[in-house]
């Protein structure tokens, strides 16, 4: 039995990109008719959501787990025909880059940097600061007295590391839980406990000082559908922002992680319309930090669960991408083989998550056709600068050792 790779390959192309995208074919028809149609270069080169992304200044990418590139050279070469943006899954948290108190562990992330630069990528970094990820040593060793002191030594030796190299900083991250009862509507982290609301602004003021050019960003979840705790958390996330305007805080972007779910009984729409709205106000760019698509609530076949996932990405981009503030949109991974999901909220059915663009055959998924064409659609620029050169050359694979 061929695989649908070679399969490709044997068929050519004969309905090449452009006349599928303008046939007027339904997205899903498109891709089914693609699946019988297209070669490898459909969706390479010109056609690789990078390159489409690049037409109104938009970078695109994935989270990756740096060790992967060695391993799986399927997962290397997508990744390079496909990204002008990365960041690490996790190679940049507390726990693996600060794993003792006096001892900072950098492999994960240099290497990350290293093979962005050989491909001509731009880097995020993630995250500076958060309730989760911490290292064992943390719980044992930080306290009201030193936790100050910590958070700012820790930033001034990563992101100074770093500093020029990166395109941006998740600074802080989901700092925001309305159920814990505030106010302000701040999550009770260890970071709020030891040092106080103010932990915030001492970790963008840090991280400004460390790295001038890195866009400072407040990364958070949550914030997408029209729900009330929703709709709840979206107005903290604004008296946040609007709060560090007011105090001068160095802030220049917020990310928005859209883990999105298929299936909700929630939709999309007003609210984050009235959320970008606010935050252009604000003067803040807006980052799509971390996509993906929960299927594990649909208990349908897979091709219609890649259907409606597809049919997710397609509206949210469509909405989203209609700001010209929206400047940068990565998808938390770019294959269904590897996906946080399928160990977090896996399918009780045993089934592969459906959730990124490309399926655990490094094929391109229904969800691949929609992003694309909603980058194809876009009709705003995005306001940041011009995006460096992408060289999108797979066969030049240059992995770091
Ligand atoms: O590296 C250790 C390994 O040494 C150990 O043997 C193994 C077993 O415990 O754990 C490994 O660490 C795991 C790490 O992923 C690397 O695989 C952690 O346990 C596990 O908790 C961690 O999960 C990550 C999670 O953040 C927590 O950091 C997920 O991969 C990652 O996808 C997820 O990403 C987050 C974003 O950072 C923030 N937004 C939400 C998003 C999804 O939760």
């Amino acid at each position: 039995m061929p695989t649908r790779r070679n399969f490709l390959k044997q068929t050519g192309a004969a309905l090449g990109y452009s006349s599928l995208l303008h046939s007027g074919i339904p997205l899903f028809a498109q891709n089914s008719l693609a699946n019988q149609n297209l070669s490898s270069s459909v969706y390479t080169g010109a056609a690789s959501l990078a390159a489409r992304a690049a037409r109104t200044r938009l970078p695109y990418g994935c989270a990756v787990v740096p060790e992967r590139l060695n391993m799986d050279m399927q997962y290397t070469r997508t990744i390079i025909e496909q990204c002008s943006i990365l960041v690490a899954e996790n190679a940049m948290k507390w726990a693996a880059i600060h794993p003792q108190p006096n001892a900072f562990n950098f492999a994960g992330a240099d290497k990350l940097l290293a093979f962005a630069q050989a491909h001509n990528m731009q880097v995020r970094g993630h995250n500076l600061s958060w309730h989760q990820a911490l290292p064992p040593w943390f719980k044992m060793t930080v306290n009201r007295e030193n936790a100050q002191a910590i958070l700012v030594q820790h930033i001034q030796t990563v992101a100074g590391r770093y500093a020029g190299k990166l395109h941006s900083w998740d600074v802080v991250n989901e700092a925001i839980r309305v159920r814990d009862g505030r106010s302000d509507g701040l999550r009770t982290t260890p970071w709020l406990e030891l040092i106080g609301e103010n932990y915030i602004d001492i970790a963008f003021r840090t991280a400004r000082q460390a790295d001038l050019h890195a866009l400072l960003t407040y990364n958070d979840y949550g914030i997408e559908y029209d729900s009330p705790n929703e709709e709840r958390k979206r107005a903290a996330v604004l008296a946040l922002l609007r709060g560090m305007r007011k105090r001068k805080t160095p802030i220049d972007a917020v990310g928005i992680q859209s883990h999105l779910h298929a299936g909700s009984q929630a939709d999309f729409g007003r609210g984050l319309k009235h959320f970008l709205h606010e935050v252009r106000k604000l003067d803040l760019q807006v980052f799509i930090t971390e996509m993906d698509v929960d299927d594990s609530k649909l208990t349908t076949d897979a091709e219609q669960r890649e259907v409606a996932v597809a049919a997710i990405y397609q509206k949210y981009f469509d909405l989203m991408l209609r700001d010209p503030q929206v400047t940068a949109a990565l998808t938390w991974g770019i294959t269904n083989r590897y996906t946080w999901l399928s160990h977090i909220h896996p399918r009780k059915d045993g089934g592969q998550s459906i959730a990124l663009p490309f399926d655990t055959n490094y094929q391109p998924s229904k969800a691949f056709f929609a992003m694309g064409i909603a980058f194809d659609r876009r009709k705003v620029q995005s306001v940041a600068p011009a995006l460096p050169a992408k060289v999108s050359n797979s066969s030049a694979i240059h992995v770091p050792a």
